[in-house]
């Protein structure tokens, strides 16, 4: 494990080297700490953000035709389950799932909520994994049988660069083996209108999501932003096929960062986050080299898709 200073260290030269891009970049994963992890729970709730009901509604409504594909004797494998709140909704219906292991990279959390869902689900076996899931890791041994279905939803995969999106279903394919598949939430492509004001929502709660990167920054690095000279802008690059989450400068201002200082100019913005959107075409090309797209199953209005995704043969 790294000791706490290399990893202040590793930041501080993640946060710099993102600075001197043009335009300046800090990489979403910041928007995580416990004040940016509620936000994003207040954001799941907005009228605007139709992503997460959307999803739920999908899984709730088709959950018997999901569980006759996925099969029986499933280990099901969840990367980044912070509170696995969707998945309750196959644990609480797929007698099919022998053993639940939820990864997440921050233990504390995880292992407190794999013993709540132990005591809730007592005929499931819990084993969380604390781990850096975009990294190959390995799992317990323990239900040598069964089948490995790797659970992502949320439509996470979004926030993915194109080369880290293959290094995922590169590992993943290697987890699951030749037996085994993956349930994914993918979001599709839709009317812009839709798309940005589900990232510009009308009561501010993503707009704050996006400022708190700054202060969680602060924190944990010497930089001192000033979230109150930055203003919330999300728009959909057409070229990208994704919504561009952004701070613009609203006056000219310099910040230091561990000595060094970057000069912003009024009107200048820091890129925070891409949210990809797919059209079905799409995303059966980019996981094609390691997963063929079984069945997907969608809302009326196509809002929203999620996906079985087996081995290629
Ligand atoms: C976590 N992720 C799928 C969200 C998204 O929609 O891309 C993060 C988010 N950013 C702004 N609002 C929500």
């Amino acid at each position: 494990m790294e000791d706490t200073l290399t990893k202040t260290n590793t930041i501080t030269q993640e946060i710099i080297a993102g600075m001197k891009n043009t335009p300046k970049q800090l990489p979403s994963k910041y928007f995580y700490d416990e004040k940016g992890s509620q936000l994003f729970d207040e954001i799941t709730e907005l009228e605007e953000y139709y992503p997460t009901r959307t999803e739920r509604m999908i899984l709730e409504y088709y959950l018997d035709e999901m569980a006759e594909k996925l099969g029986d004797n499933i280990e099901l494998i969840e990367p980044g389950s912070g509170s696995s709140e969707k998945t309750r909704i196959l644990l609480d219906k797929m007698d099919s799932i022998r053993c639940y292991v939820p990864i997440d990279i921050s233990g504390d959390y995880l292992f407190k909520v794999a013993d709540q869902l132990q005591k809730e689900y007592p005929n499931i076996d819990i084993e969380p994994l604390e781990a850096d899931y975009t990294r190959p890791f390995e799992l317990p041994n323990t239900h040598p049988n069964a089948r490995r279905i790797v659970f992502f939803p949320g439509s996470t995969i979004g926030n993915f660069k194109l080369n880290t999106v293959q290094r995922f279903f590169s590992v993943i394919a290697d987890i699951v083996g030749k037996q085994g598949g993956v349930l994914i939430g993918v979001d599709l492509k839709k009317d812009i209108n839709i798309l940005e004001a589900a990232y510009n929502d009308s009561k501010g709660i993503t707009a704050a999501f996006n400022k708190n990167m700054l202060v969680h920054l602060n924190r944990k690095i010497d930089a001192n932003f000033d979230p109150d000279l930055f203003e919330h802008k999300a728009l959909w690059v057409e070229e990208k096929g994704c919504i561009e989450m952004r701070l613009y400068a609203t006056k000219s201002h310099s910040v230091q960062i561990n000595g060094q200082v970057f000069q912003i100019e009024e009107g200048e913005y820091l890129h925070t986050e891409n949210s990809h959107k797919y059209t079905q075409e799409e995303f059966s090309g980019i996981v094609a080299p390691w997963f063929e797209v079984e069945q997907v199953w969608t809302d009326k209005n196509e809002l929203f898709s999620v996906q079985y995704l087996v081995p290629r043969v």
